[in-house]
């Protein structure tokens, strides 16, 4: 696996906040009080937004409330801090700005740099672009005396030639002609990428853009980086915002875009596993959750119902009625549920393959069962999964990142300990270190 090189190997939520406001008695209300979050509402990476967020009539004195915040907030913040500048592929006088701002922002005697690590930089082009804006970071370095490289570099990937840009990267990173290496984040901005692709929708929707998410965290993978999606602006649709973490996640993209506390709230908590284990059924349209009963997993929704006629069972899902006999029915049954097991759950698998490990066994049979019941009809499931390394191993990836949470993130500790228990907060803490 490509090295990852920065402190975080994972980050769930971007946030960024508009520096300056217009007409407000202090314009820099809003990333005052963002600097202020704690525990869950606050995240891993915290954006003072001086692109899209700001007006562009705004964007200087957003430096200047950066400075001030930060020099004062900055030392307390629980994330790490990662201010947008102006940057544009096609514009020199934008990306001449970006870097006028950056020199301000970085400078020691503006007090804010100790507690800034990094920047982000949209709106980038082709890999000649990312470089220009690398070499800029390297001028701002030498310009203030900083190590070079310390400052990491995020990209926002809004263009085709940014998305292609991120397959050319691992030729380019190492040579001693730039510090490729700063590069932290990939973001997804999907509204400017639509543009960009002169994507046409009937009703104007944003298209889902599968493709971009798919390559721009395969891209991130290769080139050790993280893939962070694109903003939800829908910011009150808790179930959607949700969904699409489900879906990033399957692709690895482990992150996405925050635009309020709320939603950095749900991003904190989504690629972490459940506090209790679940079984689901597919009823023929969605995935819907069963009731634990004294564990029995209970189905009592309106589209599948089972009947027992003492020489057969009659199973209806959706309106499409099969007879099966008892085994027929058992296999039908499996094919419709799936189990989503709680960190407990993964815990004590990993820990009953390194057992297995240590005295001398590659592979085992994990077993899952429970009891399925609909319209009072019970019926015994079980499923044996085969386990080796390398099922250990993917498996380690939701660990990893809680691991990464609790050792980067002491003020989400509580908010752990409530959820997962001390126990097992502690075992997942231990487990495959
Ligand atoms: C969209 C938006 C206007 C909604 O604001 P809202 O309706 O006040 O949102 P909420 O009710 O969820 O906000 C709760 C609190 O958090 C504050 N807040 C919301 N979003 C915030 C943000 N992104 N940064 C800092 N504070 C924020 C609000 O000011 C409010 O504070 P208050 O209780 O002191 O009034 C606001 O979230 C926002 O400006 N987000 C950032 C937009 C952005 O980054 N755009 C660029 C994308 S390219």
């Amino acid at each position: 696996m490509t090295e990852r090189r920065h402190d975080r190997t994972f980050v769930r939520s971007f946030f960024t906040s508009p520096t300056a406001l217009e007409g407000e008695d202090d314009s820099a209300k809003m990333i005052r009080s963002a600097s202020g979050l704690r525990g869950m509402q606050a995240p891993d990476v915290w954006v003072p937004d001086n692109e899209d967020a700001t007006a562009p009539s705004m964007r200087d004195e957003g430096v200047a409330n950066i400075l001030d915040v930060v020099a004062e907030n900055g030392a307390e913040f629980p994330g790490e801090i990662h201010p947008r500048i102006v940057w544009h592929r096609d514009r020199p006088e934008t990306r001449h700005r970006g870097l006028k701002h950056m020199l301000e922002l970085a400078d020691p005697a503006n007090g804010a740099v100790d507690h800034l690590d990094g920047f982000v930089i949209p709106e980038v082009g082709d890999i000649d672009d990312w470089k220009k804006a690398d070499e800029f970071f390297t001028i701002v370095e030498n310009e203030h005396g900083l190590d070079e490289g310390s400052l990491a570099m995020s990209v926002i990937i809004e263009s085709g030639e940014a998305e292609l840009a991120t397959g050319k990267l691992r030729d380019e990173m190492g040579k001693d002609t730039n510090n490729l290496e700063r590069l932290f984040l990939f973001v997804d901005g999907e509204v400017d990428y639509t543009k960009d692709m002169r994507a046409i929708t009937p009703a104007g929707d944003l298209p889902s853009w599968d493709e971009l998410r798919h390559n721009t965290s395969r891209g991130a993978s290769a080139n050790g980086c993280i893939a962070i999606d694109g903003r939800y602006d829908d910011i009150r649709d808790v179930e959607g915002y949700r969904e699409r973490m489900t879906e990033n996640q399957s692709k690895g993209m482990l992150g996405i875009w925050s635009l309020t506390p709320g939603q950095v709230v749900e991003a904190n908590w989504s690629p972490l596993p459940p506090e209790k284990d679940q079984w689901l059924l597919d009823d023929g349209r969605e995935q819907v959750e069963l009731e634990d009963e004294d564990g029995v997993a209970v189905y009592d929704g309106d589209r599948v119902s089972l009947e027992d006629t003492d020489e057969e069972y009659v199973l209806r899902v959706d309106g499409d009625e099969r007879r099966l006999a008892s085994d027929e029915l058992t296999d039908e049954l499996l094919g419709m549920v799936e189990y989503v097991p709680s960190m407990d759950d993964i815990v004590d698998s990993m820990e009953e393959f390194e057992r297995a490990r240590e005295s001398g066994t590659g592979a085992i049979a994990m077993e899952r069962a429970t009891t399925l019941r609909i319209d009072g009809v019970e019926v015994d499931l079980s499923t044996e999964r085969m386990w080796d390394e390398a099922t250990y191993q993917a498996s380690m990836t939701p660990v990893s990142l809680f691991q990464d949470v609790y050792e980067h993130r002491p003020d989400q500790h509580d908010d752990l300990a409530e959820r997962y228990g001390e126990n097992v907060v502690e075992r997942a803490t231990d487990v495959g270190t």
